[in-house]
């Protein structure tokens, strides 16, 4: 009998060791179920509570504690907040990364993939080396609904090349008070402006079919009211998040229009808004959100909370839930971030004992996930194959795309002023001064919600800076020169002075004041007092008070918050595109004016809505 080998013999009984521990691990063998081809409603009736609870969660991916949470918690949805990015800030590294969580997704039993989700509200403007096209107000003030839905659809092309399929866009706030920091956000003050443009961006992000490839989720917001609020209603006391205190009838003839509009081009999910109306709160409103948008309107997508923002609902948490849940939303973005928020663990374990003991109803829970998962079909998200298209990654920041976003600052700019025909200039000149902070400072052209969520200065992503625009636009004979405070004008044929306003978002850009900085003001004079013509480039998310600077400046052009190509600039500023921006907004003519709207009462402003001057 041959001695057998006591170490094979060890080797064996390990071996059978380590196969049944596995076996008996403490989860249990996740057995996949198939869903390829079932019906929604098949697919809720096999779910488990943990599963439904976990497709209304939404989390911001930076705050997960560990990857297989996307699993293990059966997650619908993962975000991207405002400046959530990979280490690596490259189209394909943010390609890889969703790969991933989409792979962890699919481990779960039902293997149900994630809607993602993005700000991407002026083209993908999280990501370096995107397309970054102008902010609404922009937007707004070119009326070319084509041109937008080009715009959503470039948007959508970048975002679905990263993997991503969901935008937190379009938002069709009805700016009222040009104090709010995200008046730039809206395509105006005019709901039927705002109803064609926000229209036109849904259309553009969805296109046809959502399963299609190129096509992303849109997200119309913030529902509703959002620019209702007037200044000390909001948070801390100034305006954003505030109370809309107007009336029903107001309410819809201000507000309402928009999401009719968006509801008709098929909008796959709606944002509720952080503002209360008439001090009830619109996360926890039943009667907007369910009686009005779901009943009335017939919306058939799901409702989705803005970030943290059902938290303060209730004196407790629980309480906060069950309320904006039975109210009618039917995901909710708990980023996750502690301590200022709650934890999704937190937030997926009060939701279930809240069902358990019948606070919620589980009819109210299977229809928010009907909504979830229905958006998810038609997205193409429940085919067995679904995966993301790598071959889009070319397109981000294309020249393709970046001519369109040309075209679209070129029709964004509004000319306010134009004394003895200053404009438009000689590409032939001799000397032509570019002055001031926005001359060369590509971050100052995007605003806030670029690359991070607050923006930043100088050379933040890939893009054309005005002094560089002007620069390609000339003769080789023609000297440019860059004199950021206004000195060395002296003499120039033209003097080019880009000022305006630091980039910032939401409440950090609410302002008491809208006047010119006194940096701004000093290139200002420095260059009055060259004597040479000085042409006013604003880059702004609203309207400036400027009234007393019309006297310095011989042309005036509002260039709003015009994205990476600074091209569309020298575009109008050498006449290749003769100006054909008209306000979206009022202008003031100052402080004590605000807030004041087209068709108010005794109005007397500036420059009115619809005003613009071309060649
Ligand atoms: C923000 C904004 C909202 C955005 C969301 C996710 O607070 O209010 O517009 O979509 O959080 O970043």
């Amino acid at each position: 009998m041959p001695r057998t080998n006591p170490q094979k013999v060890s080797m064996i009984i390990l071996s059978a060791l380590i196969l049944l521990i596995g076996c008996n691990t403490t989860e249990p063998v996740v057995k996949p179920v198939s869903i390829e081809d079932k019906s929604v409603e098949s697919i809720v009736e096999m779910m488990t509570l943990a599963e439904k609870v976990g497709q209304m969660t939404q989390v911001d991916r930076r705050y997960l504690d560990d990857l297989d949470d996307i699993s293990k918690y059966h997650l619908g949805s993962l975000l991207s907040g405002g400046g959530s990015t990979p280490d690596v800030n490259d189209p394909a590294v943010w390609a890889d990364m969703v790969d991933e969580y989409q792979s962890i997704a699919k481990k779960s039993r039902l293997g149900i993939p994630l809607i993602y989700g993005i700000d991407a509200v002026h083209g993908h403007n999280n990501v370096i080396g995107a397309t970054i096209v102008p902010h609404n107000i922009g937007l707004g003030a070119t009326r070319n609904e084509d041109l937008v839905r080009q715009l959503g659809w470039l948007t959508a092309r970048e975002v679905r090349a990263t993997g991503i399929n969901w935008t937190f866009a379009p938002c069709v706030a009805n700016s009222r008070d040009e104090r709010w920091g995200r008046a730039y956000e809206s395509f105006g003050e005019d709901p039927a402006l705002i109803s064609a443009m926000g229209k036109a961006q849904v259309e553009g992000f969805q296109g046809a079919d959502l399963s299609d490839p190129e096509a992303i989720a849109a997200c119309t917001k913030h529902y509703i009211g959002d620019g209702a609020p007037t200044w000390s209603t909001g948070l801390g006391g100034m305006i954003d998040r505030g109370d809309a205190q107007l009336d029903e009838s107001r309410l819809r003839a201000l507000h309402l229009a928009p999401y009719i509009a968006a509801i008709e081009a098929g909008t796959a999910t709606i944002m509720a808004s952080y503002n209360s109306w008439n001090g009830e709160a619109l996360h926890g409103h039943k009667y907007l959100l369910t009686d009005v948008l779901k009943g009335e309107l017939g919306f058939e997508g799901f409702i989705v909370s803005d970030w943290a923002a059902i938290d303060s609902l209730a004196p407790d948490y629980k309480g906060s839930i069950i309320q904006s849940i039975n109210a009618g939303l039917d995901m909710i973005m708990v980023p996750g971030q502690i301590p200022k928020s709650h934890s999704y663990k937190e937030f997926i374990s009060l939701l279930t004992a809240a069902v358990n003991e019948g606070s919620i109803p589980m009819s109210r829970i299977d229809d928010a996930v009907t909504r979830i998962l229905r958006i998810k079909e038609q997205m193409g998200l429940l085919n067995a194959d679904y995966a993301n298209d790598r071959s889009l990654l070319p397109t981000v920041g294309s020249e393709e795309h970046r001519a369109i976003a040309r075209q679209a600052v070129a029709e964004s700019i509004v000319m306010l002023e134009n004394e003895n025909n200053t404009l438009p200039l000689s590409k032939n000149a001799t000397k032509i001064v570019l002055a001031g902070r926005g001359a060369d400072n590509v971050g100052m052209q995007c605003g806030g919600w670029t690359i991070s969520w607050q923006g930043g200065h100088g050379a933040i992503t890939d893009g054309t800076s005005i002094l560089q625009a002007v620069e390609s636009a000339v003769s080789e004979a023609t000297e440019v020169i860059l004199s950021e405070d206004g000195s060395n004008s002296q003499g120039a044929d033209a003097v080019i002075v880009v000022v305006g306003e630091d980039p910032y978002a939401e409440m950090h850009g609410d302002r008491r004041d809208l006047s010119l900085s006194q940096e701004d003001l000093a290139v200002i004079n420095a260059v009055k007092q060259s004597g040479s013509p000085m042409i006013l480039v604003l880059l702004s998310g609203r309207p400036m008070i400027i009234t007393d600077i019309l006297d310095s400046s011989d042309a005036f052009l509002a260039a709003w918050l015009p994205g990476t190509e600074g091209a569309g600039v020298a575009d109008v500023l050498f006449g290749d595109h003769a100006p054909s921006g008209k306000l979206s907004v009022t202008w003031p003519t100052s402080m004590d004016q605000i807030p004041i709207n087209d068709r108010d009462t005794n109005y007397n402003p500036l420059f009115p809505f619809g005003y613009g001057l071309s060649y």
